[in-house]
């Protein structure tokens, strides 16, 4: 009798739990398909990567601990693979996007990632792993909200926007690859693209009693390669437009690009010179020390974010390993990887 009982009590609590899960972590599918496509974000037309016939590819919003279920279609003539950049993929190294732990999936496949957003909030980017892909598109922003029983020290923005900003070449990603390949540099790039165009504009209502809590307030912030930040803009100036500039560090010609920031009761274009960016005193033959706490089993790709010496070989790959196997460390391989090289033909483990 009393055991009955704690085994049904046990079996109440499972389902509880179970219940519990699925109200609170969503799932999300999607189904993005990879096609070529011409864009000309510099002028001349030219060949890009789309993802659902868009350039950059769709904003991926999700909400803290979501379960994406995420359908990928190469229809490129060559393997494709996008990486999550900054989801930590906790246990599950397995969806994280990289040759070391998925295959590439060939021309005319598909592969459908399975991860969650688990405790993170912020926003992130996604981008092809493979080849010279990241040169040509294919990457886009993912934006990880707060739960709404989650309170963040700041009111509820009127908006937001996701600015990808990166460095843009007229030769195509196979041209790229074939000067890596036959052992010169890159080229310096022809431009910069704010959300893959030259002048994106953003509209934000102007808020007389703008504030909020925050910690810091900058006039321009240092974003290096491969990195993405989150920060709230409080549109309490003069109603006019106003530049968005990015520009980059250390390099001899400064490459600029330009967004317009409208207020809805600006009758003032923009004009005039843009502003120079921060002098050029710190980072050049300095190092830096890395402090990483490997607290996520699995097979991890380090890499160069400068994408032309990561296809070099500026990678590795660092295992986190615990030498007992639990579910509780480490989840197992999907049952739908694709296998690939000596694996073809192997047994699923
Ligand atoms: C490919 O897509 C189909 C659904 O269209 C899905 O059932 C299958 O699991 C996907 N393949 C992989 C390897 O995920």
């Amino acid at each position: 009798m009393g055991r009955a009982f704690l085994v049904y009590f046990l079996a109440i609590l499972a389902l509880w739990s179970v219940s519990v899960v699925k109200a609170e972590d969503a799932y999300k599918y999607y189904t993005w398909t990879v096609t070529y496509g011409t864009a000309a974000p510099l002028g001349p037309s030219q060949q890009v990567i789309l993802i659902n016939g868009q350039f950059p590819g769709p904003t991926l919003d999700t909400v803290t601990n979501d379960n994406i279920i995420l359908n990928l279609i190469n229809k490129l003539d060559q393997p494709f693979l996008l990486t999550w950049n900054g989801i930590k993929q906790r246990k599950n190294s397995w969806q994280d996007g990289v040759l070391g732990t998925n295959c590439p999936i060939p021309p005319n496949a598909n592969y459908t990632y399975k991860f969650q957003t688990k405790d993170q909030i912020g926003s992130y980017t996604y981008f092809p792993s493979t080849l010279m892909h990241r040169a040509a598109g294919g990457f886009g922003a993912i934006n990880v909200y707060a739960r709404s029983v989650i309170p963040v020290p700041y009111a509820k923005p009127d908006g937001d926007f996701s600015l990808l900003i990166g460095d843009w070449f007229k030769t195509s990603h196979k041209g790229l690859q074939q000067i890596l390949d036959s052992g010169k540099p890159l080229p310096f790039p022809e431009g910069i693209l704010i959300n893959g165009q030259g002048r994106p504009s953003f509209s934000g209502d102007q808020e007389v009693e703008g504030s909020h809590v925050l910690q810091n307030i900058y006039d321009s912030l240092d974003i290096h390669v491969g990195q993405s930040v989150t920060v709230l803009v409080t549109l309490n100036q003069a109603p006019k437009d106003y530049y968005i500039v990015a520009s980059t560090r250390f390099t001899q010609t400064v490459l600029t690009a330009t967004g317009v920031l409208h207020y809805t009761n600006s009758q003032v274009p923009v004009s005039g010179p843009v502003p120079a960016g921060p002098t050029n005193e710190v980072y050049p033959n300095s190092w830096t020390a890395i402090l990483v706490s490997l607290d996520n089993q699995g097979m991890w790709n380090m890499r160069s974010a400068m994408w032309g010496r990561q296809y070099l070989g500026q990678q590795f790959y660092l295992r986190v390993y615990n030498p007992t196997q639990s579910y509780a460390n480490e989840y197992d391989m999907p049952s739908n990887a694709l296998l690939c090289g000596k694996a073809v033909g192997e047994k699923h483990p």
